[in-house]
């Protein structure tokens, strides 16, 4: 949600600026704007992609050599250029940037507009760059105390970014609930929301923590927290390669992220799982094992994609483990009052680790004396720190606004835990546990083999793009898969698509059901193959197109299908993380022959950083 970039040193700021915008343009892609200092603020700011931006300040003068930029997902104010990104104080010589949202800014404009402020925008940024410009006045101009005093009085989140023209080497940045990372190079330094921008001129970062402020010159950075008492900066060492935040040749992000699935599934098992010896190391589990194994209930929590991940593992850990398992959306579960029991196990998961509703919950339930588990892709994430322990799923930076290699990443997480936890209480047998050891270590190469069937399911897209529905329908493992299937065909294609456990097919969404409707069925072997056989008759009695996902035996479901993807068997427990990516793949292509930005969908964004 709105990416943000700063760049203090040597360098020419604007390439440095411009790239890290490129970089975050997944987090919001309404406008993109920069402010560089050359004695005086050069603003530029246009509605749009990056590219826009870029192609709007040619001949103007980008010199200089400290700069901050923004890419916006909007909140306050439609896409336009006037709400874009940095604003200008009424003085125009301070100019801020902003992730997040000011909750209280329509009393602080009141204030401000009884003394005679006007504004240019609609935006919350804008109320509370004038708010900060104010105390500023009034305290002789310093404006590390002026932010200082104005965030005291803010409710809401925010990452923000503040220039000003008299101090041309500073960039005062502060963070409440919005990511801000901090690399440190030689007499220079790099600001942004992710490590992204940042890896290909150091490696050396600092994460900044909630309610700390930093005054960041080339060759000095300085940690403070509100009540002005030096913090020290802890120093981390990214892990991260240029090569994985660039397309490598893919024409988009989820094309490549989907592909990398054999490898990001293999990485999140390597040095964990062991099938040959039969062991699950999983180190932030073996801290917690006994707490986890007798806690009374395991609350999951997530939103999107991961909340359809946490669906897979309360069937899954309900299974094995013999453990009540509730699944709830964060958003939900932050207004409730829920009822949490001291001892009871949360698992919050997340790709990003900055989802503003999955934290809320998380301190929610961490205050009424829960145990947190995070399932977090990106490595010192909020929801990595917040936690008392966790798994990561190491799939890797995840681009494409939808997300793929981090839902399969996130089943393989919670398979292993499962297991884990299933074999130390003795809830499964031996026999069983090594069996499904086995079978998760297996699906590395059983993905490599479905992803050979990619221009296949391009044959099936073009035969279905010009849909205006679909209905995706599963059971068991699968009914999650089912939803997962419906949300990517809707993120990336503007289909409307439902996901529905195929029993419930006959209590309403049947209606719907004629030759026009595509409805794709998850048929792959398990339990509930012949019911599911069942369903597909009763669409085809109703002249629907089928397409199922089906596996290599199947002789059966071909004859009734109008289209069939054929798999290799899994165990039914781990199917689900296989039987998702040739619906990911059905997305991606349908996304394509629509004409559709599959990377970056209207109105999306990578990470949703305001509730
Ligand atoms: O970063 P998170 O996993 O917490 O994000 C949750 C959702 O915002 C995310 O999964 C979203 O639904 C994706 N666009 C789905 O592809």
């Amino acid at each position: 949600m709105c990416g943000i970039v700063g760049y203090v040193g040597p360098r020419q700021a604007y390439p440095v600026i411009i790239k890290g915008l490129q970089r975050l343009e997944y987090r919001g892609y309404d406008s993109a704007g920069i402010a560089i200092i050359n004695g005086k603020i050069n603003l530029y700011k246009k509605q749009g992609k990056v590219a826009d931006l870029e192609e709007f300040v040619i001949g103007k003068n980008v010199q200089g050599h400290t700069a901050i930029g923004h890419t916006r997902w909007a909140t306050h104010g439609e896409p336009s250029d006037r709400n874009a990104h940095p604003h200008l104080s009424r003085s125009g010589e301070i100019a801020m940037i902003h992730n997040g949202i000011i909750e209280n800014y329509i009393s602080l404009k009141e204030e401000l507009t009884n003394k005679g402020y006007t504004f240019k925008s609609d935006t919350d940024t804008e109320v509370l760059l004038n708010f900060i410009e104010d105390i500023y006045i009034n305290n002789g101009g310093n404006l590390e105390e002026a932010v200082r005093i104005a965030l005291k009085r803010v409710v809401g989140a925010y990452c923000i970014l503040l220039i000003e023209q008299k101090n041309p080497e500073t960039i005062i940045a502060a963070r409440k609930g919005s990511p801000l990372v901090i690399g440190i190079g030689k007499n220079e330094h790099f600001l942004a929301s992710d490590a992204s921008p940042i890896i290909e001129y150091t490696k050396e970062v600092v994460y900044v923590n909630d309610y700390e402020i930093a005054i960041v010159r080339p060759d000095e950075l300085t940690l403070k927290n509100l009540g002005n008492e030096k913090q020290t900066p802890f120093i981390t060492e990214l892990d991260l390669e240029l090569d994985a935040i660039e397309k490598s040749g893919y024409d988009h992000f989820m094309l490549k992220e989907i592909f990398e699935q054999p490898k990001t599934i293999f990485d999140c098992l390597r040095g964990r799982l062991n099938a040959e010896k039969g062991y699950i190391n999983l180190s932030g589990v073996e801290k917690y094992l006994d707490e986890i194994s007798n806690a009374p209930r395991i609350i999951i929590i997530a939103c999107g994609t991961s909340w359809h991940a946490g669906l897979v593992a309360e069937y899954i850990i309900e299974e094995t483990c013999r453990i009540p398992v509730e699944v709830e959306y964060a958003s939900e579960f932050r207004y409730r009052n829920p009822i949490v029991n001291k001892g009871d196990m949360m698992i919050a998961i997340s790709q990003s680790g900055e989802t503003a509703d999955t934290i809320v919950a998380i301190e929610k339930a961490k205050e009424q004396g829960a145990i947190i588990m995070g399932i977090v892709n990106v490595v010192g994430s909020s929801i990595a720190r917040i936690s008392h322990t966790g798994v990561y799923t190491h799939a890797g930076p995840e681009i494409g606004v939808a997300s793929t290699k981090a839902f399969t990443g996130q089943l393989a997480a919670l398979m292993m835990i499962a297991f884990k936890i299933a074999f130390y209480k003795q809830t499964i047998s031996e026999e069983r546990y090594l069996h499904l050891c086995n079978e998760l270590s297996l699906v590395p190469e059983k993905a490599e083999i479905i992803l050979q069937q990619n221009d296949s399911i391009r044959l099936i897209a073009e035969a279905l793009k010009d849909s205006s529905n679909a209905l995706f329908l599963g059971r068991g493992y699968n009914f999650p898969i089912a939803l997962e299937g419906a949300l990517k065909l809707k993120e990336i294609s503007y289909i409307h698509a439902e996901g529905y456990p195929a029993a419930e097919m006959k209590h309403g969404p049947i209606a719907l059901v004629d030759e026009n409707l595509p409805v794709v069925f998850i048929a792959t072997k398990d339990v509930y193959h012949e019911k599911i056989i069942s369903n597909i008759q009763e669409i085809k009695a109703r002249k629907g197109k089928v397409i199922a996902v089906i596996n290599e035996n199947d002789t059966v479901t071909p004859k009734l299908a109008d289209h069939v993807i054929v798999i290799p068997e899994a165990d039914e427990i781990i199917a689900p993380i296989l039987n998702v990516i040739p619906l990911q793949l059905l997305s991606y292509h349908i996304g394509i022959a629509r004409g559709c930005n599959v990377d970056m969908p209207r109105n999306l964004a990578k990470s949703v950083t305001v509730e």
